[in-house]
C-alpha cells in the first residue's frame, strides 16, 4: 500500500463523497479491481476455480485485498459475482472461458415458481463471511463495498442463460408475457434486498447495484419494468442509512428515471458527460445525488499522460464534490498494472477546483 495514504480515513472520505458533503479530495476505486489484470489474481485462479474463490471466504478476502495492497485505492469491493444469487435461487451457474452460462433458464411460469426465495445467511453466508473478514482485516477506516446485480440485468442472465443475446431474450419475454417478466423482476428484487441487507449487516459501508444492461431498454420499458424493481430494492433497504450506488451502462437516455430509483450515487459510463450529469442532478430539488465514474476503461490501455489528463478532466467536470472517481465499466483484463496505478494516484493527488475547496 502506498505509504502516503495510510493515515487517511478512507471510509469517512468515501461516505462523505456518497452524500455529496465536503471532501479534501475525490475518493477513487475501480470496478472489477480484483481481477485478471493482476498477476496475483491469476496465480490464485491457476489453483482454484472462479466459483471456489467466490465461495471460500479466505480466498475471496485474499483477492479482494490484492488491489488494495498494491494500489491503495479508497474502497475495497468484496470479491463475488452478480450471478451468485441466481444460483441461490436454484439455477445452475457455470463459469466457462466465455463468461457465465446458466444451462436451465427461466422461460415460463413453472420455471419462475421453481425459483426459491433464498436465505442469505444459510445459502450465501460465504459473502457475509468474506465481508466480515475484510472489515476485520482493514479496520474501521477503509470502506468495504457489497454488491448485487440490478433486477433487470440479473433477469437477462436468468432468461437467456448467457451473456451475448441476453437482452433480446429478455425483451421477447417483455413483449410476449409482460406479467411473467414483472413477476420475475419482483422476485429478484425481493431476494436482492435481503441479500444486500445481509451484506450491510456483515459490515458493508455501501452497496452497489450493477445494471449492465439498463441501456438496452427504451425509456418507456425502463419505466415500466426495470424501475419498479429497482425502487422495490431501494425501498426495502431503508434509504438514508447505507449509501446505495447504482451503476448503469449506456444509459444517457434514462437520466431522470435513474434518479427516480432513489439511489444515493449514480455510477455512469463515458457516454454521459459528468458536467451535464451534475447540472441535471442539481436542477432536481430535494436530496443531493452523487456521481461515480466515468473513464472509458480503454483509456487505461493508453499512455500515462492521457490517463492523467482524463482524470483531471473528469474531476474538473464535477468540481470534485459528490464525485467518486471510477471507470465507466470494469477494468479490462489486459490493463497494465502500472496504468491502474497512474489512474489511482492521479485521482488521489488531484487538487480540487477552488469552488469545491471554498465549500469546505
Ligand atoms: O469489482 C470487483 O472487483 C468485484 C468482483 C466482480 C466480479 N464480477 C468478478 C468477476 C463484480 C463486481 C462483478 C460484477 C458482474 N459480474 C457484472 C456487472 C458488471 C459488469 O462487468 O458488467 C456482470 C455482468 C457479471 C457477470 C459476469 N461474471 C460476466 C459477464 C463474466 C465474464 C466476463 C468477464 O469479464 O470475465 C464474469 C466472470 C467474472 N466475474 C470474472 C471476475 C473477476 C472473471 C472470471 C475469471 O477469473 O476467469
Amino acid at each position: 500500500m502506498p505509504e502516503s495514504h495510510t493515515d487517511i480515513d478512507r471510509k469517512s472520505l468515501f461516505l462523505r463523497a456518497c452524500r455529496a458533503e465536503p471532501v479534501e479530495r475525490v475518493p477513487v476505486w475501480m470496478m472489477r479491481q480484483a481481477g485478471r489484470y493482476l498477476p496475483e489474481y491469476r496465480a490464485v485462479r491457476a489453483k482454484h476455480s472462479f466459483l471456489d474463490v467466490c465461495k471460500t471466504p479466505e480466498l475471496a478476502v485474499e483477492v479482494s485485498l490484492q488491489p488494495y495492497r498494491l494500489l491503495g485505492m479508497d474502497a475495497v469491493i468484496v470479491f463475488s459475482d452478480i450471478l451468485i444469487p441466481a444460483e441461490a435461487m436454484g439455477l445452475t451457474v457455470e463459469f466457462g472461458d466465455t463468461g457465465p452460462v446458466l444451462p436451465r433458464q427461466v422461460r415460463n411460469g413453472s420455471d419462475l415458481a421453481a425459483l426459491r426465495d433464498f436465505d442469505p445467511q444459510r445459502d450465501t453466508g460465504f459473502v457475509g463471511e468474506a465481508i466480515n473478514q475484510l472489515c476485520r482485516a482493514l479496520g474501521s477506516r477503509v470502506p468495504v463495498i457489497g454488491f448485487a446485480g440490478a433486477p433487470w440485468t440479473l433477469a437477462c442472465y436468468m432468461i437467456a442463460g448467457k451473456s451475448g443475446s441476453g437482452t433480446d431474450r429478455a425483451k421477447c419475454m417483455m413483449y410476449a408475457d409482460p406479467a411473467l417478466l414483472r413477476a420475475l423482476l419482483d422476485k429478484i428484487a425481493r431476494n436482492t434486498a435481503r441479500y444486500l441487507s445481509a451484506q450491510i449487516a456483515a459490515g458493508a459501508a455501501a452497496v452497489q447495484l450493477f445494471d449492465t444492461w439498463a441501456g438496452e431498454l427504451s425509456r418507456g420499458d425502463y419505466r415500466e419494468f426495470a424501475l419498479p424493481a429497482m425502487q422495490r430494492v431501494l425501498d426495502e433497504l431503508q434509504p438514508g442509512t447505507t449509501p446505495v450506488i447504482y451503476y448503469s451502462k449506456a444509459s444517457s437516455h434514462l437520466l431522470e428515471l435513474l434518479t427516480e430509483t432513489g439511489a444515493d450515487v449514480l455510477s455512469v459510463d463515458w457516454r454521459l458527460d459528468l458536467a451535464q450529469l451534475k447540472l441535471a442532478l442539481a436542477a432536481r430539488r430535494g436530496r443531493a445525488v452523487a456521481v461515480q465514474g466515468n473513464l472509458d476503461p480503454t483509456v487505461l490501455l493508453g499512455p500515462a499522460g492521457t490517463i492523467r489528463e482524463s482524470v483531471r478532466e473528469a474531476i474538473s467536470k464535477t468540481g470534485g464534490r459528490g464525485h467518486i472517481l471510477n471507470l465507466g465499466h470494469g477494468i479490462l483484463p489486459d490493463t497494465p498494472v502500472e496504468n491502474a496505478r497512474v489512474f489511482i494516484e492521479s485521482g488521489q493527488s488531484a487538487e480540487l477546483p477552488a469552488r469545491a475547496v471554498s465549500a469546505l
